[in-house]
């Protein structure tokens, strides 16, 4: 087996070839002065199983195209499987036509990732239910709604006086997941309206009782308006201390600050994304996918 890590997430990579015994690799990267970038391996993964973590972060049709042409070198040296391991799998929230007229971005990207020879896919919290069936190859999608359980029992100490919510009805399904793995524990939920041309979004209404502690749980974190929102909705019906748990810390600028400053106490995000220094805020702590990413690679029919 050979390990490619993602060379905008270092980190991850180090850790998840560590836990594996096996060193990571890294292409050769080489970009012009147009822009356009050449790839290149000089690993021999001739008859070899070949594992390649990668985010499409931002930049992220640089690194949809980075990946996919990493993908071609190998497949072109002679791997025999090549299996992507994308924790944050770009374009996910574009997964249908939401007016007359637009493209659906998700379905073209899918396309595009199969056709280099992608033979399997791993991938966390993705956006909704239905993404890992607009794949044709098989796609193991798993959650991170163990290390939240945990994290929460580390908080709170009676997790029946506590509320999980989801700030939109999208991630209904994701916070029934979170409280069956603490026994029950009560959840509420968001109703979010956004305009779609102004992006604009409100918190419509809350349904479920709300607890002085709260934990908002969601896929991503992008601008933080809908966390933020949410927040507002939930202190308004008197929570106290609100926690947030998001796996894809995308963040758009401006994005970390305006949550530093925001009532919200803490928030936890995976290194699904490597947040960059300037992002590092104090409220921020990173929960680890090491551990899940290379149990993974390591036996990927147990997932
Ligand atoms: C939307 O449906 C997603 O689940 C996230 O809630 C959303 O993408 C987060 O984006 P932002 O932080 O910009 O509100």
């Amino acid at each position: 087996m050979v390990f490619f890590g993602d060379l905008q997430n270092k980190a991850l990579s180090e850790k998840v070839a560590g836990k594996l015994g096996v060193k990571a690799l890294y292409p050769e990267v080489k970009e012009f002065a147009d822009g356009e970038i050449r790839i290149r391996i000089t690993d021999a993964v001739e008859d070899t199983d070949v594992f390649v973590l990668k985010s499409f972060a931002s930049p992220v049709d640089r690194n949809i195209m980075e990946f996919s042409f990493l993908i071609d070198c190998i497949r072109r040296t002679g791997a025999n499987k090549i299996h992507a391991v994308t924790p944050y799998f770009a374009y996910m929230r574009a997964d249908h036509m939401f007016r007359t007229g637009e493209a659906v971005p998700l379905e073209v990207v899918i396309t595009f990732f199969e056709s280099v020879g992608v033979k399997s896919v791993w991938m966390i919290d993705p956006h909704s239910i239905k993404i890992p069936e607009m794949f044709t190859v098989p796609v193991t999608a798993t959650n991170a709604m163990s290390l939240y359980a945990n994290t929460i029992q580390g908080i709170a100490k009676d997790v029946s006086k506590v509320t999980l919510v989801t700030p939109d009805m999208g991630g209904i399904r994701r916070i029934k997941i979170l409280s069956e793995k603490l026994g029950g524990a009560p959840f509420a939920t968001i109703e979010k309206n956004r305009d779609l041309e102004t992006g604009q979004l409100e918190a419509a209404s809350v349904e479920g009782k709300i607890h002085k502690t709260c934990f908002v749980v969601d896929d991503m974190i992008s601008t933080g308006r809908t966390i933020m929102e949410g927040a507002k909705a939930l202190l308004k019906m008197g929570a106290e201390d609100i926690y947030v748990m998001a796996t894809h810390p995308v963040f758009a600028p401006g994005a970390t600050s305006a949550l530093q400053k925001s009532p919200i106490k803490k928030v936890f995000i995976t290194d699904s994304i490597e947040v960059s220094s300037e992002d590092r805020i104090k409220k921020l702590e990173v929960l680890s996918l090491d551990e899940l990413i290379a149990s993974y690679i390591a036996d990927p029919s147990s997932s």
